[in-house]
Parts: C-alpha cells; sequence; structure tokens
C-alpha cells in the first residue's frame, strides 16, 4: 500500500534585485493542492508565480489525512451530490455540486495518468473508504493516511512554474475594479508583483482558532484583504469544527485523527467505554461531523466523562498499515495504537464559507481576480462540508480557473501603485493575537449563543480600534466577519448551531 514519492528538491527562489518591476500574466497566492493544479494546468508559455507563506509544504493540504473523494462511478454521481446537498443542509449551489461530482473522474484519471499512485489491493485495483454521511465508499487515498501529504509532494514535484516562498502577500492592488497585482513583504522588504490575472489559494482561517488542526500559515490575512476593499465573502459563519482531535499536543496545530478511523470501524467512548453517540443519532460514530462534535461537547459538558477515539478492535498489523502516520503521531505522544484509548476533543478544521466566487472561480466584480481551495466559496459545501469534499473541489475549481484565464484576452493593468509603510507586526500583537485565539474558540465555536457572540464582537472591535500591525488587523477583519455572519443567521443550521438566550437547546 502506497505511493512511491521521489525526494523532493526544492529551492529558495529569491525576488529579483530591487527596481526592476516584477510582471507576471499569473500570481498566485498559496501552494496547497488548488495553487498547485491550477499550475500545473497553466502553460509554461505564460509567466507564472506561485507564492506561499513559510515553506511550501506549511499548508492545510499536506495534513489533510483521510482522502479524496470521487464519484465511484457514472452510476454514483447522483448519489454523491445528494449525500453532498444533504450535508450542505438545503445550502449548497447545486450546480456547484453537480459541476464537481460531474467532473470527479475525470480528475482522479488525470492524476493517476500524470504518475499520481493511489492506494490499491494486492491486484492493482484502487482501494475506496467511507467516512461519515458517505452512503458507500468513495474516498481515495495515498500512503495510507497521509493522502494529502503525498498529493501535494507529488503537485509539488510536477510544478512548472517559479514559487517564492517567506512570501506574506499583505495586499492586493486593485484599482477601478481591476486586480492589477500584489503587495508582498519578503526578506524584510515590501515590494509589488504586478500580475494580470490574480489567484487566491491561500486556504481558510485556522490561526483563528485556539484549537485547530491547520497548518500555521493560515490565519485569513486575504480574507480581510478582501473585506478592506469591498469583496464579499460568504457564509462565514459556516466554520467546521472535526470531532476527532489529539488537542494535547504543544503547538498550535492539533493532531487530527481522521474519520476515516471511524469509516473503518473505530468508537467513540466515554471512560466507561459508553458509545454514548447513539443517544444524540442513530447512526452513531457515522453522523456528520456537526453533529458528531456537538454531542461530544454536550456529553463532556453533562457528564464531567473524558472522551476517547477508541481503535481497540482493530487488527495490529492492519493498523499501523492503513494509517502509519497516525499511528507514529500519537506514539510519538506516548499512546500505543490500535490498543491505547485516545483522548479527544473537536477542534476546528475547514472554513466552509469564504470569498465568494463563480462557477469558474471568478471573485465577482473585480476583473483578474480569482479564488479557488478552502479560501472559496464556491457553494460546493453550502452549511456543512461533506468529509473529503475538499481536496476534491480544490481541484476541479484549479482547472476551471486556469482555464477561464486561458481563455480569457489578457488585458493588463494601468494603475500606479505604492507600496504600504504601516506596520505589520507590532510587540503587543502576540498577546492580543492569543486573547483573539481564546474568544473565537470560547465565543463563536462549535455551540453559540447570542450574548456570547455579541461579547465577542465588542472585544474584536476594541482591538481593532487600537494600535495594531497590519496582518493583525486583517485578522481582526475576518473574525469580526466571521462573528457578524454568525449573529445574522439566528436559526441554526449545518455547522452553525446558535442557542438564544432563555429558549432550550
Ligand atoms: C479526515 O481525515 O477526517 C479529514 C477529512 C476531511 O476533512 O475532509
Amino acid at each position: 500500500m502506497g505511493a512511491d514519492i521521489k525526494p523532493l528538491r526544492f529551492m529558495k527562489n529569491r525576488l529579483p534585485i530591487k527596481g526592476q518591476t516584477l510582471r507576471y500574466d499569473v500570481v498566485i497566492i498559496g501552494s496547497g493542492i488548488a495553487g498547485l493544479y491550477a499550475a500545473l494546468n497553466l502553460p509554461k508559455s505564460l509567466k507564472v508565480l506561485l507564492i506561499n507563506k513559510s515553506h511550501p509544504w506549511e499548508c492545510n493540504t499536506y495534513y489533510a489525512q483521510g482522502g479524496v473523494t470521487t464519484a465511484y462511478d457514472d452510476a454514483d454521481i447522483d448519489l454523491h451530490i445528494k449525500d453532498t446537498l444533504e450535508a450542505g443542509s438545503g445550502m449548497c449551489d447545486a450546480n456547484a455540486v453537480r459541476l464537481m461530482s460531474e467532473s470527479s473522474q475525470g480528475i482522479i484519471k488525470d492524476l493517476i495518468a500524470r504518475g499520481f499512485v493511489f492506494d490499491t489491493d494486492a491486484a492493482g485495483n484502487l482501494l475506496y473508504t467511507k467516512e461519515a454521511a458517505h452512503s458507500r465508499n468513495r474516498i481515495l487515498h495515498a500512503g495510507g493516511d497521509a493522502t494529502g501529504r503525498y498529493l501535494h509532494l507529488f503537485l509539488l514535484q510536477q510544478n512548472p512554474h517559479p514559487m517564492l516562498s517567506d512570501a506574506t502577500v499583505v495586499d492586493l492592488l486593485i484599482r477601478d475594479g481591476i486586480c492589477c497585482g500584489v503587495e508582498v513583504a519578503s526578506e524584510g522588504k515590501r515590494r509589488l508583483i504586478e500580475a494580470k490575472n490574480v489567484i487566491i489559494a491561500s486556504g481558510g482561517v485556522g490561526s483563528l482558532y485556539e484549537y485547530h488542526t491547520n497548518a500555521h500559515t493560515i490565519s485569513a490575512d486575504i480574507h480581510g484583504i478582501c473585506l478592506e476593499k469591498g469583496i464579499a465573502l460568504e457564509s462565514m459563519e459556516m466554520m467546521q469544527f472535526h470531532p476527532t482531535v489529539f488537542v494535547s499536543n504543544s503547538g498550535a496545530r492539533k493532531q487530527l485523527l481522521s474519520e476515516a478511523l471511524r469509516g473503518e470501524g473505530a468508537w467513540i467512548v466515554d471512560d466507561n467505554g459508553y458509545r454514548f453517540l447513539f443517544e444524540y443519532d442513530e447512526r452513531g460514530e457515522m453522523a456528520p461531523r456537526d453533529i458528531v462534535s456537538r454531542a461530544i461537547f454536550d456529553y463532556k459538558q453533562r457528564t464531567s466523562n473524558q472522551v476517547y477515539l477508541s481503535c481497540e478492535h482493530f487488527d495490529k498489523e492492519y493498523f499501523q498499515e492503513r494509517f502509519p502516520n497516525i499511528y507514529k503521531a500519537l506514539r510519538d505522544f506516548g499512546y500505543h495504537l490500535p490498543k491505547d484509548r485516545v483522548p479527544i476533543s473537536p477542534a476546528f478544521h475547514y472554513s466552509v464559507g469564504g470569498i465568494k466566487s463563480d462557477l469558474e472561480g471568478r471573485v465577482p466584480n473585480i476583473k483578474g481576480l480569482y479564488v479557488i481551495g478552502e479560501a472559496a466559496c464556491t457553494g460546493v459545501h453550502g452549511a456543512n462540508r461533506l468529509a473529503s469534499n475538499s481536496l476534491l473541489e480544490g481541484l476541479v475549481f484549479a482547472v476551471k480557473v486556469a482555464n477561464s484565464i486561458v481563455h480569457t484576452p489578457m488585458e493588463g493593468c494601468l494603475g500606479s501603485f505604492l507600496v504600504g509603510d504601516e506596520a505589520l507586526e507590532l510587540p503587543s500583537d502576540k498577546e492580543k493575537k492569543d486573547l483573539l485565539r481564546k474568544i473565537m474558540w470560547e465565543k463563536v465555536s462549535i455551540v453559540r449563543t447570542t450574548q456570547g457572540l455579541r461579547s465577542a464582537l465588542e472585544a474584536v472591535e476594541k482591538m481593532l480600534s487600537q494600535s495594531v500591525g497590519r496582518l493583525l488587523f486583517l485578522r481582526l477583519l475576518s473574525a469580526k466577519c466571521i462573528i457578524e455572519s454568525a449573529l445574522k443567521r439566528t436559526e441554526s443550521i449545518g455547522v452553525h448551531y446558535i442557542v438564544h438566550e432563555g429558549s432550550k437547546k
């Protein structure tokens, strides 16, 4: 089992010396699955630059465990669509979902034709697993539980375009409804990079929360820039929490325990080994992740029990082969799987909402600006994302954007822009960032109350009125948008669960 990954020779690219104007046909912000697959689908004849904030692998794709969904065959397309629409609680854009599902088999064939190796059985048949709320096995995986990492390394190896790392995009250059490029901070300097097209593929908002499963680079800055420019964000109240996360490790990113574990038989139990989830939903461990997260949250509060993921009934050899990375990570934390039960908590996992885009990945009303992957709100996920649809969404819309760029005449842009001179970070920001994370976790997470949301909004507005660096300012704008969206949606739906004071849950 497992694909053969060649070592990656990665060279850090530097910006050309100061004074040279940097002009590209396409700048891609972010090098996760969406950014890299868009790059792969843009011809070498175009001048393309990918930009990432830290190392190219410090992105959410790299940490994705479960897999990539595909319609199993033509006959499964309607069922995959139905599962996705049901998970999205009636809020999905049905056209976007159909587009994604109908494209899925072609995308998988393309990856395989390019040389990507999904896990297969001894006879070479693809292995499909299942996760919650899927009606059948239709999730492909690689390296056992390292699908994201394998896909990411593969796409990095295939990437035909230059990449600039350790560079933070601090502004979008937009004038008269046209996007003309980006401003980056790199090696202590700020530079303008002109581009006829900019693709936002910068991921979601994980670092806004105290407990999350995301790469540390994922901090909602580009969402903040969009808000600053009046670009619409959609469904930002829809924040998805993963139910099975080991949160006791130090470090911002917490250890995900893939839903595929439950898909293949792991249980969620209390101190006494009792599978309490059935008190909440007859599907037990296979209920959608919002239901499981809320049940764990409620059961812990109600009973003061610790909650565990139990893999005790897995065969040891099978477990180590099927989930090698979870096995190793947990062993390093002192747990021997499948024997030991692992204490778990829900943690922030995925931003269902994002920067509004159409079905070609275009950002409405801004020429030359596109958005894909977790950063985007294409309407595919509605009020709740079906497990493992995200890598698929990133791939499908990356191709859409690449095609749309190739087929749209490139006009270029006539604005002249100046680099900003405000501080990106202030010494006092760290404390405020930590406070923001705590507020978002305590008041804007799994179960929300109007009072809690109002107090969160007040605290965020207070920080916004103080002197903060630009990067924290952008995070605060994004947090404010999430809280305001949550306050606006007064009924509970999908991942947004709100309790009005005085009413019963
Ligand atoms: C998981 O492996 O449980 C995560 C999959 C996903 O978020 O889609």
